[in-house]
């Protein structure tokens, strides 16, 4: 009998160890990536939870899985480097996000991606597979130098180079239903373009305190939250004017929808400067609304998509306005987006909330006649 029990608590043990992996804290590299880190601070990656992104907290708060069971499973990727993301994703265990622990406040750390070896491929979401070598971390540099502090190699998939290494989380996400919550259709890649060339640019400054390099890889993550400027050259706007109306072109050179998370909302606004008087045109909206019978619903309670809108990958989407211009007409177009479709900001309880209701003016462009 002593037997058995030993024998189940060591199989016990095995397991957990599988699961749980010690990271080193973001704190830790600070002092030789200090651009770097301050950078990743001001990212999403590290406003991941709740308690440091309200978007999130109103949609978390909602969630059956705190109302009911108070158990974070969306650590998975929200806060993959949790010292207790086993609990986390144990039905029947308690586990929330904590704004004291440091392992949920580093978010979707540094140790953590740059141990990322492979990916597995699954249905609802991928699983990230971590490299059991605690200090040695995944690179993409030919040459480096010599690190005091940890060992680097390069992933023999390369996946840190061709961007695979984002799509543990960014790949897909389906929810009960099989619905699709939110993809980043990655089967579509254009070439010589990736998640990393794209969204971490080579900006100035080093790679380490240590060391003298021209440029780094930009660790802000630029998306819809931060750095949108950033992205703007793979959108172009053009205008094509005809007798009795106009076509504003929108091209998106990316290899995903424009937009991705359900909550977000695009928007055209285009305006007519005549004679000193602006003629403001309808509002064309782009969004992709998920929902249960025919009304729009929370990510987890949706069976399907009721209304698609969003300007896809490497879609050339054009909008015509029934307006004649004429000479001397001086024609603005902005491209934006609201992060959470003012319809939903209202049930969500984020009317009051500036990151919610802001408009972001992702590109403007103006043409003159
Ligand atoms: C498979 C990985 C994965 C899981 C599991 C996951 N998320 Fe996310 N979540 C993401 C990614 C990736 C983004 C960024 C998507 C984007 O910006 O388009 C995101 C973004 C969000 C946002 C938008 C935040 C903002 O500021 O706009 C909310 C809200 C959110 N997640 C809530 C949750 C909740 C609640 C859970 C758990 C019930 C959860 N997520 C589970 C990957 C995941
Ligand atoms: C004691 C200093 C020191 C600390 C602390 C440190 N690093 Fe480094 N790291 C370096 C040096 C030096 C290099 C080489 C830079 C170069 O070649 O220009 C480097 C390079 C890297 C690389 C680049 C790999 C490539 O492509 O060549 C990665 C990734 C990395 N470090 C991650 C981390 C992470 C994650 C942490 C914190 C957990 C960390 N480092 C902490 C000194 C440090
Ligand atoms: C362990 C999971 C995970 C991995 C790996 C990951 N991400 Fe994320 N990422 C997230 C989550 C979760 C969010 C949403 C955070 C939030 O909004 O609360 C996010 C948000 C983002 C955003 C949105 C930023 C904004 O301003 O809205 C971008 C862009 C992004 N990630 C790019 C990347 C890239 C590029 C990689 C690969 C180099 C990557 N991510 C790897 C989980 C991950
Ligand atoms: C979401 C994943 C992710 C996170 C989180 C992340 N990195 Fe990186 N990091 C990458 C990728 C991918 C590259 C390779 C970029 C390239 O080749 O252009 C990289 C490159 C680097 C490099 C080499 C830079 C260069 O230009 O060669 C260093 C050093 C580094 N990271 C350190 C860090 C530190 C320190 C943190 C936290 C403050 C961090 N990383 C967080 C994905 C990540
Ligand atoms: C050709 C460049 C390009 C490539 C390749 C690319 N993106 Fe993007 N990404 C963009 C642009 C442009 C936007 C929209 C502007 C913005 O959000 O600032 C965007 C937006 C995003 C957002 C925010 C969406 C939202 O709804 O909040 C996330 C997350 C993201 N990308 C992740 C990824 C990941 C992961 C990959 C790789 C699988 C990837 N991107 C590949 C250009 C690119």
């Amino acid at each position: 009998m002593l037997k058995l029990t030993s024998f189940i608590f060591i199989v016990s043990l095995l397991v957990a160890n599988d699961q749980v992996h010690h990271f080193a804290k973001n704190q830790e590299c600070k002092s030789c990536h200090s651009q770097i880190y301050n950078e990743f601070e001001g990212s999403m990656h590290t406003h991941s939870i709740p308690q440091k992104d309200p978007i999130h907290n109103a949609v978390w708060s909602k969630h059956p899985h705190n109302q009911k069971e108070q158990r974070y499973a969306c650590g998975k990727c929200h806060t993959p480097a949790a010292n207790n993301l086993d609990k986390m994703k144990t039905k029947g265990k308690k586990a929330l996000p904590d704004v004291t622990n440091v392992t949920h406040t580093d978010g979707i750390s540094c140790a953590y991606c740059h141990r990322i070896e492979r990916i597995e491929k699954h249905k609802i979401s991928n699983i990230n597979i971590i490299a059991t070598q605690e200090k040695n971390y995944f690179g993409t540099r030919k040459e480096h130098a010599k690190s005091p502090f940890h060992k680097i190699s390069t992933n023999e998939n390369r996946l840190m180079e061709n961007g695979n290494v984002c799509i543990g989380c960014h790949s897909h996400k389906a929810n009960k239903f099989g619905l699709n919550v939110c993809s980043t259709n990655i089967a579509n890649e254009m070439d010589g373009a990736n998640c990393v060339s794209c969204h971490m640019l080579q900006v100035k400054g080093s790679v380490s305190d240590m060391t003298q390099r021209k440029t780094h890889a930009f660790h802000g993550f630029a998306g819809s939250h931060f750095h949108s400027d950033m992205l703007q050259k793979y959108v172009n706007i053009s205008l094509l004017r005809e007798i009795d109306d106009f076509v504003v072109n929108i091209d998106n050179q990316t290899s995903h929808a424009l937009l991705l998370h359900p909550l977000r909302v695009g928007i055209l606004k285009v305006s007519v400067n005549r004679g000193g008087k602006k003629i403001q045109l309808k509002d064309e909206v782009f969004v992709r609304v998920i929902g249960h019978n025919g009304k729009p619903a929370m990510p987890w309670k949706a069976s399907t998509t009721l209304r698609d809108t969003m300007i896809k990958a490497n879609e050339k989407r054009s909008v015509k306005y029934d307006f004649a211009l004429q000479k001397g007409d001086s024609v603005e177009v902005v491209l934006g987006w609201y992060l959470v479709n003012p319809n939903a900001a209202k049930k969500l309880n984020l009317q009051n909330e500036k990151i919610a209701t802001d408009f972001v003016e992702f590109k403007k462009e103006r043409f003159e006649f």
